[in-house]
């Protein structure tokens, strides 16, 4: 089948990239020339485990090309997949649909023959019928279906979750859609991935709650860990204790510094947003939106305390600041606000992340950054570890320790056994753990 990814971002790249190994021709088109340019000379924009091979062996096969020119990839296309952004709306919070509005009206001037057009962005319950609106109010003759597919995959484990997802909704009641879609994700029958059909609106609702739910699992785990701080047990015997009966489930229930990224911050709002203008409010994710917000401030008090209760004038070595191993995505990562509250605290912050450091440039002025954990480390008051990349699996707290002008190690993720790290005289102090 010929396919077409509009946004090679995360969700378009990744997609596109897929659907080309398992044997469909695609083209992805972006409209940043730059990144189409890079693309075609095999520089991948993002950092994400696995990408390059699979975009080097399809674009090397032919079944996958790079496009600034919509209309020529879409004119010919079976099925056109909308992946661009859908940023919150400054101001308000609700998605900004703009992109994915705009990719519409380009779509209908270009669409011959039947077109399925399936909005895989994250979209509020409607967009599929505005979608539609506008294609036939720009091209009266376009033969369209719209058709809800979302995306569930997660940054960091994105080719994985792609090829072998818990499941793939599908939202449309047109027969010819649901055939034509049939046959997109055929090959992915194999993997035994569940085709879920249902209405538009319930797809696009699917999203959003699932989301939510997901941001709503780690909030809770999130406050049962400071409870657990202040009653003397340890959070991560509690999410076991609780993960294991099959009807909670053990995943999403890592304490940590509170949720980041591109999607659960922004999706959680749209969809307390979309409820409010329905009357319908969903007071949980409500609060959810409101614990995770105070949490990041909390974790840097923490950290404040784990100092002595001042940082003016002293070092804070800063480990991960990405908002999750495996991604160079800063986009509302916790170590944001973490360094932002730590400065304003007087703290002079050094850091450290093995993929993120280019964009933490530019969002984080006044940070110095070092090379490795032991570079950042000399000298400071405090290690804390914000993003648990791998490479912080492993410390040497020896030679930390060495280094350190005070053997502090604050573990936002909950990394390590306690006594690990202090043996070697270390402080220690995680989340919702006894110290
Ligand atoms: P992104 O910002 O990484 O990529 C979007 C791309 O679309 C950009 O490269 C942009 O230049 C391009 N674009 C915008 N308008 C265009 C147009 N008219 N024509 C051509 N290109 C255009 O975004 P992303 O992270 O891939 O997210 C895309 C959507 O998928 C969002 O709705 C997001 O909520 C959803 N989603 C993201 C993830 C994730 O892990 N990032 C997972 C599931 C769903
Ligand atoms: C999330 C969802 O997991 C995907 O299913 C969804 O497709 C995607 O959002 C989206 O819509 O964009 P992603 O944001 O890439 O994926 O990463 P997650 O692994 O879900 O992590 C999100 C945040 O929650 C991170 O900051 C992570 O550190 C935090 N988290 C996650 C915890 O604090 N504890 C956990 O147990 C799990």
């Amino acid at each position: 089948m010929r396919l077409v990814m509009i946004g090679a971002g995360y969700v378009g790249l990744v997609s596109g990239a897929c659907f080309a190994d398992f044997g469909h021709d695609v083209i992805c088109v972006d409209k940043i020339e730059s990144k189409i340019e890079a693309l075609r000379n095999g520089v991948i924009p993002i950092f994400e485990p696995g990408l390059q091979k699979i975009v080097e062996d399809n674009q090397n096969a032919g079944r996958l090309q790079f496009s600034t020119d919509i209309a020529a990839a879409v004119r010919d296309a079976d099925v056109v997949f909308i992946a661009v952004g859908t940023p919150s709306r400054r101001g308000d919070g609700h998605a900004d649909l703009s992109y994915v509005y705009a990719a519409a009206r380009e779509i209908a001037l270009a669409v011959t023959g039947f077109t399925v057009i399936v909005t895989k962005s994250t979209v509020p319950v409607g967009t599929g019928d505005e979608v539609e609106r506008i294609i036939r109010e720009t091209n009266p003759a376009a033969d369209v279906a719209v058709v809800s597919n979302p995306e569930f995959l997660r940054e960091g484990a994105a080719i994985a979750d792609f090829k072998r997802p818990d499941r793939i909704v599908i939202g449309t009641e047109d027969a010819r859609a649901i055939e034509v879609m049939r046959e997109v994700y055929r090959p992915l029958y194999l993997n035994e991935a569940p085709l879920l059909f249902c209405e538009r609106r319930t797809s696009e609702l699917i999203k959003y709650a699932a989301n939510a739910f997901l941001a709503m699992k780690i909030t809770f785990i999130n406050e049962i860990a400071d409870l657990a701080e202040r009653v003397g047990a340890d959070v991560q015997k509690v999410a076991k204790g609780i993960g294991l009966d099959k009807r909670i489930g053990g995943k999403f229930l890592h304490a940590g510094p509170g949720y980041g990224g591109s999607c659960f911050p922004k999706d959680t709002v749209a969809l307390v947003k979309t409820a409010q203008d329905y009357d319908s409010p969903v007071r949980l994710i409500e609060a959810t939106v409101a614990v995770n917000d105070t949490r990041k401030r909390a974790m840097a008090r923490k950290i404040v305390a784990a100092c002595g209760g001042d940082v003016r004038g002293k070092k804070v070595a800063i480990l991960g600041l990405t908002f999750k191993p495996n991604t160079d995505d800063m986009r509302e990562a916790p170590s944001l606000a973490i360094i932002q509250a730590l400065q304003d605290n007087g703290a002079i912050v050094h850091a450290y992340d093995p993929e993120g450091m280019a964009a933490a440039k530019e969002l984080l002025p006044g940070t110095t950054f070092g090379k490795d954990a032991y570079e950042i480390a000399e000298g400071a008051d405090a290690l804390v570890l914000v993003t648990e990349w791998d490479e912080f699996r492993a410390l040497d707290f020896r030679r930390l320790g060495n280094l350190m002008t005070s053997a502090v190690f604050v573990d936002l993720r909950n990394v390590y056994p306690v006594r690990e790290v202090t043996r070697h005289g270390f402080i220690y102090h995680g989340v919702g753990r006894r110290n």
